[in-house]
């Protein structure tokens, strides 16, 4: 039997996900929070305060007062993938009142991630069935990932994770054909961190695409996908597949016009007869934290793949010197 709704005490805005049948169902993404502990630096600075951004979306969230069947985050929970970040994460989805389900992006690292983002309502499930779909979580970074001696997948030493565009790997992409062909609802919709083929060319990686350009044909199920990573909300098709793109709380952008937004997170409406809408939403404007301001040439440059981090961090390094 399972859970009765009377033995959790739901926000007003939050379905008991329990409640059947369904002919829609309501998801929110959130992606890239970036969570630091208390008095950590974000990495490449240009961050906003990642606390603040969370409870705005919260607000916000709570604020839409639609009723929720699931919050799912796709990955760089953590800026540094270090426990105490995930600690701050996992105190901060407890709040939801509905389950918040996780998959991993390349700033995080495979065991404080598996190990902090379990708690009661928080968890790393790899496929959830809810009404006619299944919710298949991907890790776009286990490619980089290997055996150590005792045969455990474990992250590659130093930064290569950390820095990765989006690696399949082999393994991940049999496991998503096989999941996908096992399941028995009609409808699939993958959720992971790297989007594949995104517009922006700092996140492209033809590599990466051309894995999933692999995979999507055999996936007569699969409606759609969504993930994160480039901080720039979007939507696009890669292969004829709608992919959605949410924001970031640690920093967010738009192209068309290039501005800094406010932490941005998307809502989804799944319906029994597998179309998918999504529309991307910010926390309220705050123009001491998040102000909608322009950016300038140089952060063009870097969106643009027309120069690398570290050109724009020596850049930053020369105008301050210049004072
Ligand atoms: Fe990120």
């Amino acid at each position: 039997m399972g859970p009765s709704c009377g033995m959790r005490l739901l926000a007003p805005n939050l379905r008991c996900p329990y409640a059947a049948p369904m002919a829609e169902i309501r998801v929110v993404q959130l992606s890239d929070t970036h969570f630091l502990a208390d008095g950590e630096e974000a990495e490449g600075g240009a961050a906003y305060d990642t606390d603040a951004a969370f409870d705005a979306v919260f607000d916000a969230i709570e604020a839409d007062a639609e009723p929720l069947d699931l919050v799912v985050v796709t990955g760089d929970v953590a800026d540094h993938g270090r426990s105490a970040q995930y600690r701050k994460a996992a105190d901060a989805f407890e709040r939801f009142g509905v389950p918040v389900n996780v998959c991993p992006g390349n700033h995080d690292f495979v065991t404080p991630f598996a190990a902090g983002m379990g708690r009661t309502g928080v968890s790393t499930s790899r496929v959830i069935e809810i009404g006619e779909w299944a919710f298949v979580f991907v890790d776009s970074s286990a490619g980089v990932m290997s055996p150590d001696a005792s045969g455990l997948a474990v992250d590659p030493p130093g930064e290569e994770r950390l820095h990765n565009n989006g690696c399949l790997g082999q393994a991940e992409a049999a496991w998503v054909r096989q999941i996908c062909e096992s399941v028995t609802v009609p409808h699939v919709f993958i959720w992971l961190h790297h989007p594949p083929g995104p517009p922006l060319p700092l996140c492209f990686d033809e590599d990466y695409a051309a894995e999933w350009r692999a995979v999507v044909g055999d996936l007569p199920k699969l409606r759609g996908m969504a993930g994160g990573h480039t901080h720039v909300p979007d939507a696009y098709e890669f292969e004829s597949v709608p992919v959605w793109v949410a924001g970031s709380f640690k920093n967010s952008f738009s192209m068309d016009p290039q501005m800094w937004l406010p932490p941005a997170y998307r809502s989804y409406v799944f319906s029994d007869d597998g179309t998918v809408t999504s529309e991307n939403r910010y926390a309220a404007d705050n123009d001491e934290l998040w102000p909608r301001k322009p950016f300038g040439r140089t952060l063009k440059s870097l969106f643009m793949g027309e120069i690398g981090y570290d050109e724009l961090r020596q850049i930053a390094a020369e105008r301050a010197a210049a004072g």
